[in-house]
């Protein structure tokens, strides 16, 4: 293999199995795993505690700038803090998707964000998650990919998720507020959800966990020794 790094963008809509996905695809390639996702969680949930309007935009793009967000690694697994808080459990609660929805449709939101993600995976080998990294954050990643599935596959994984983390919702709820976080996220005007001309789609609707990551490894190996 070249000793040049590479780097593997996986974006689509929620509940996808983007981040299980992303996380498996990355131990086994020994890269490092980027979810952007818990970064405009975190803002969201910053913001929201501090009583913004999170749909005034010029309030959000006015208060972004002074979020003391980190992001650390601690044994290989990525934390996400708000000053010296271990916000990585608090940014999963449903009410944070939608704040992260909002803040994320903010231009000086993004522009902060995306920098601070270039950098965090500058020189390394790196799979990042989200909803613009093969458009936007990568683009000139060594392999771009579109994962979906069905909406209601989608929020049959999220509510199990969930119930997982002690979390429960009921699926009709679950199910709504996917598809309105999808409609915001494919609507909005500053980097909004779309497939990138050169990224692979891959419905995961019908496949396994382990059918979906051996999908996706076959492409990344592929794609890692097609480089120049
Ligand atoms: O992947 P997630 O569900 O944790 O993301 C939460 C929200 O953050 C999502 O609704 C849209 C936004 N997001 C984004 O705009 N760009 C990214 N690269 C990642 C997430």
């Amino acid at each position: 293999m070249s000793d040049k790094v590479f780097s593997i963008a996986i974006d689509g809509p929620a509940g996808a199995g983007k981040s299980t996905i992303a996380k498996a695809l990355a131990r086994e390639l020994d890269a490092m795993y980027l979810d952007t996702g818990a970064m405009y969680r975190a803002i969201g949930l910053d913001l929201s505690r501090n009583g913004l309007d999170l749909s005034d935009a010029a309030s959000v793009a006015a208060a972004v700038g002074n979020v003391d967000i980190d992001v650390r690694y601690e044994d290989g697994t990525q934390h996400i803090y708000l000053g010296n808080e271990d916000v990585s459990r608090a940014i999963r609660e449903p009410e944070v998707s939608m704040a992260a929805s909002a803040v994320s449709a903010v231009p000086e939101v993004r522009e902060r964000m995306v920098a601070l993600q270039r950098k965090i995976a500058e020189g390394q080998n790196v799979v990042m998650d989200g909803r613009d990294i093969g458009t936007k954050v990568l683009p000139n990643a060594t392999l771009k990919v579109y994962l979906t599935a069905s909406a209601e596959e989608r929020a049959r994984r999220r509510c199990l998720e969930l119930k997982e983390k002690g979390m429960e919702e009921p699926f009709d709820k679950v199910l709504q507020e996917m598809i309105q976080r999808d409609y915001q996220d494919t609507h909005r005007a500053a980097s909004p959800l779309c497939q990138a001309e050169d990224a692979k789609l891959v419905d995961t609707s019908d496949l396994t966990l382990e059918a979906s990551v051996e999908a996706i490894r076959a492409l990344a190996l592929e794609a890692i020794q097609a480089r120049s």
